[in-house]
Order: C-alpha cells, then structure tokens, then sequence
C-alpha cells in the first residue's frame, strides 16, 4: 500500500478585462497576424488596479473546495505558486489561508515562475505521500501585467493575469499505474540560464519591482529539448508510455512551443489541451486553468492519464503524471 494524492476537485478565475491584440497594436509596434504567428496568442485577462494575485488565488480556491465538495476547514496544507506576490511577505498563501477560514495546518509559497505549478504538485504531493498532510489546495496564480514592461513589444504581448487551483486528498493505494491520483513527479533546474529570462528588479538587489526581461529565440531552443526529455522521464517514473497519455496539459506559453513539444513526444494534436490563445501565458497559473478548462467541458474524465509539464526562468522545469 501506498499513499497518493488524489484531484478531488479544480476551479480557475480569470480577470473580467480581456485585452485584444488589437489594443496592443495602439500601444507598442506590433501587429495581430504578428503575435499569432509568432504565439498563437489572440486575447489575454488583465487585473484590474484593485484586484491582488491573493484575490484571484482566492477566487479560484473557493471554486475548486465547491467542486471538491469540501469546506476550508478540512484543509491542513495550502501550497501557492507565484512569481507576483501580493507583498515581499508574508507569503500569499497566508493571505489566501485567511480569506478561507482556514485556522489550522500550514501555508506557503513556492517561486519557480512559469514552472511553480509543477514544483507546487510536486511539494504538495511529498507532503501527503509522507503522511505530514491529508487535504491540500495547491493553487497557481499571477498578475504578471504588474511586471511587464508596457513599452517593450518583445514581451508585453506574451502574457495575461489569472489563477487555477485543485484539492487533493490523500488516499490509500495500490502503488502501480492503475491507480487514481499523482502518480510521478520530475523536476530540473539549471541557474546557468538565470539570465536569459528574468526580473530587473527585486528587494534585495535593487528594492524596485522591476520588469520581465527575455532572450526569447534562447528560451524557445531550451523550452522544447527541456519538455520532451522531462516528460519521458516522469512517464517512465510512472511507468507509463506516451502512447498511455490521455491528454497533455502544457504550461501556456506558446502554441509553437506546445506543439514542438508534442510532436517531440509523438502525442496527437488531439490530446492538447490548449489555452493559449486565449489566456495568454499566465505563467504558474496556466496549468490548473488549462487543466479547469478540459475538465468543466468535460474532456477530463476520471480514469485519464494526464501528463502537466512547464519551464521557467531558472530555468526550471518539470512534468507530473496524474490519473484523473
Ligand atoms: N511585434 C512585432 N515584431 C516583433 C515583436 C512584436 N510583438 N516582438 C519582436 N518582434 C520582432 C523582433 O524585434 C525581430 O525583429 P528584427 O528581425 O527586425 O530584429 C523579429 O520580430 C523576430 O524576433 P524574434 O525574437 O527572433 O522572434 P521569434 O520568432 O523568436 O518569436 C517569441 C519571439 C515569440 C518571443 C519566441 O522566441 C518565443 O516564444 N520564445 C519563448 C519565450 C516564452 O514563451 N517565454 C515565456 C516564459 S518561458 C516559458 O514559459 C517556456
């Protein structure tokens, strides 16, 4: 016997300003046909000034808990990926504990950007498979508009604000691939790539905020080489093959990325959850609305073997293997 980590329920909120490419032609030198070739991205949310990562983290929390049939007082561990929090501290994985209710157990963040949600899964998972947690909301929420660089074409039209979250619950299991829940976890990092894709700002070396900067062509080399091995890593953790996969719930960062990755790993077109074109990359966050998105239309179903994988500054970058 075995513990794992079972979905027992997912929820995502997305801010209510969508922003066209069509706005951002008016701001910086670029075009429509431009970012949708380059990106597949049409339209992303947008925060509006009042609203704090902790708010759409909560929203999104409070959606997965209803469709977990459970209340926050159950919970006794909230992990929380962000690259924008709220403050410096305290986390805002704390903040959201109180707007929950949530009294007991403990809550922290976790911080490797586009990859977060991953790390977050996997922290999470390691937390129930040693018996230290039973009920965990892992969440992934951002507002990456507040450290874009509004002037900067190469990056401002890459990215949205928005926030996913699941429940899991520990369960006995038999230990092999049949079984529901995270069945595999790998991850990577490599900070020789620090500088390719990173904030110019921070508290400690600069005590401003600062702006997203990137080697884009540099990330995109990276990005596919580093997806399709960690993938196969994870599947053979798993013990699984691609031709198991059910769906492949990439982090959102580039349809291009997304699909060299696919076809790297010769998984269909088909079996591509794919919410870029309308989300946008929300880094930590793309994952658990991608992920919310297949499941309320009803293309995840429980038994399904999903494969979520992502890369980040860091670079960091990392694939789970979940049965539905
Ligand atoms: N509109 C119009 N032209 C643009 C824009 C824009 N928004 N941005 C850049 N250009 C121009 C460049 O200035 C360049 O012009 P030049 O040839 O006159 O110098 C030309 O377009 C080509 O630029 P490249 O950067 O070579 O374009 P590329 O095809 O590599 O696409 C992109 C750029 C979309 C950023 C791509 O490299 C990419 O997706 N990289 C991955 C980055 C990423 O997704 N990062 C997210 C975080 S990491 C992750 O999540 C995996």
């Amino acid at each position: 016997m075995v513990r794992r980590s079972v979905v027992a329920g997912c929820g995502a909120y997305l801010p209510d300003r969508v922003v066209t490419n069509e706005e951002l032609v008016q701001r910086v030198d670029t075009t429509d046909e431009w970012i949708v070739q380059r990106t597949g991205i049409k339209t992303r949310h947008i925060a509006g000034d009042d609203q704090k990562t902790s708010d759409l983290a909560i929203a999104a929390a409070r959606q997965a808990l209803e469709h977990a049939g459970m209340n926050a007082s159950e919970l006794d561990l909230i992990v929380l990926a962000t690259a924008t929090p709220d403050h410096t501290f305290p986390s805002t994985a704390t903040t959201v504990q109180a707007a929950l209710g949530m009294t007991r157990g403990a809550a922290f963040d976790v911080q490797a950007v586009c990859s977060g949600f991953v790390y977050a899964m996997n922290v999470a998972d390691n937390f129930v498979r040693l018996g230290q947690a039973e009920n965990v909301l892992v969440i992934g929420a951002e507002t990456f508009s507040r450290i874009l660089d509004w002037e900067d074409r190469t990056t401002c039209v890459l990215f949205g604000d928005g926030a996913g979250a699941v429940v899991l619950l520990g369960q006995d299991a038999s230990g092999d691939s049949s079984d529901r829940g995270v069945l595999a976890n790998c991850l990577h990092s490599d900070g020789r790539h620090h500088d390719l894709l990173y904030v110019d700002g921070g508290p400690s070396a600069t005590q401003t905020v600062g702006h997203l900067r990137m080697e884009g062509p540099e990330v995109f080399k990276h990005a596919v080489k580093n997806l399709s091995s960690v993938v196969g890593e994870a599947l053979e953790i798993a013990g699984l093959h691609t031709d198991d996969v059910d769906w492949l719930v990439p982090h959102q960062a580039n349809k291009r990325i997304i699909s060299s990755t696919a076809r790297k790993l010769r998984v269909s077109e088909e079996k591509i959850v794919m919410t870029v074109e309308r989300h946008a990359n929300t880094s930590a966050a793309s994952i658990p609305l991608a992920l919310n998105d297949a499941v309320r239309d009803g293309r995840i179903n429980t038994g399904d073997v999903l494969v979520l994988e992502a890369m980040g500054g860091g670079f960091t970058w990392g694939a789970s293997v979940v049965r539905w």
